[in-house]
């Protein structure tokens, strides 16, 4: 039985993954195969926090599989206004859509609404500063195109590394892979946070704070903005803004082959100049994220033999 709902990493087995990427393959190879498989079904994006990305590239990746989409304009024009809970507003949606996507600020939202529901399926698209696991996906599948392995990589983190969930779903995921070796560049007080290094063999990372210094030899470099919103105040935030610049100068450091990659939004993380360079996949990584989110949408809302589940 394929998980009803994607609320973390964690929720697919390792051949769950293999037949999810198996899938998002096969759907950037051959997209025309696709046009008609969710025909007559209904996404609802909800998302409470600010995106571009995430909910462009779901919304999507449901119209090139077919289906159609019906948003939340923002909470301040829906019934949560007059008061409506979220578990009440998730129930109505449950009526009108198959899948539902949802952001919310605050951390473990969507799994607490979980039981709630009877038939629709859930999909997290970010909870707080905790996890974001469809991003991740669309991490993985960049870097098994630009690397063609998930395994024995060296892989740098640099930036809001306390508050960036991108960076702990996928740390969460990689740090499970055999080989592979963590560099954490963060300013001080932007650290990893303890939690996530449960389990985790002390030879496998290193924490340091120059960039310059820990670019040498990666294969991939994941740089992270200043989560700002997530400061007790804005100020503070923008304290930490500027810690981190990749620049021509530091990348000439870098080896020939890494992979470069950022989540988007970018501030200032990243010369602009860099995006043509081969080793830029940002865009690329964007990109994916479409096909992979297809993927997952299919891969929940069908069951091993391509019949809704
Ligand atoms: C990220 C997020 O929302 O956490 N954005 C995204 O979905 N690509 C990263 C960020 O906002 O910095």
């Amino acid at each position: 039985m394929r998980p009803t709902h994607y609320m973390d990493t964690k929720d697919l087995s390792k051949n769950e993954y293999d037949v999810l990427f198996g899938l998002a393959d096969d759907i950037f190879s051959h997209p025309d195969r696709y046009i008609d498989r969710l025909r007559g079904k209904v996404l609802a994006s909800l998302f409470f926090e600010p995106s571009t990305r995430t909910r462009m590239s779901f919304e999507t990746a449901m119209l090139r599989l077919g289906g159609s989409v019906i948003h939340m304009d923002s909470p301040d024009n829906s019934s949560m206004k007059k008061g409506e809970s979220l578990e009440d507003t998730l129930r109505i949606v449950e009526s009108y859509a198959d899948v539902c996507v949802m952001r919310h600020p605050v951390s473990f939202t969507q799994h607490k609404l979980v039981p709630y529901l009877k038939e629709m399926h859930l999909i997290n698209a970010g909870d707080g500063n905790h996890s974001h696991p469809t991003q991740t996906l669309t991490d993985l599948m960049t870097i098994r195109h630009t690397k063609g392995r998930l395994d024995h990589l060296k892989i740098g983190l640099c930036g809001d590394l306390k508050n960036g969930r991108t960076v702990h779903s996928l740390f969460r995921h990689l740090k499970e892979i055999e080989g592979n070796h963590f560099t954490f560049i963060s300013p001080p007080g932007l650290e990893m946070p303890e939690e996530y290094f449960d389990g985790v063999d002390k030879n496998s990372y290193v924490e340091i704070q120059s960039l310059e210094e820990g670019i040498e030899d990666l294969d991939i470099l994941y740089m992270t903005r200043v989560q700002t919103e997530r400061f007790a105040s804005e100020e503070e935030g923008l304290g930490f803004r500027g810690s981190y610049a990749l620049t021509k100068k530091i990348l000439g450091k870098g080896k020939e082959d890494l992979s470069i990659m950022h989540p988007l939004p970018r501030v200032d993380e990243i010369e602009t100049e860099i995006d043509e360079d081969p080793r830029a996949h940002y865009f690329l990584q964007a990109k994916l994220g479409m096909i992979v989110r297809m993927a997952l949408i299919l891969f929940l809302m069908e069951d091993e033999n391509g019949k809704d589940s």
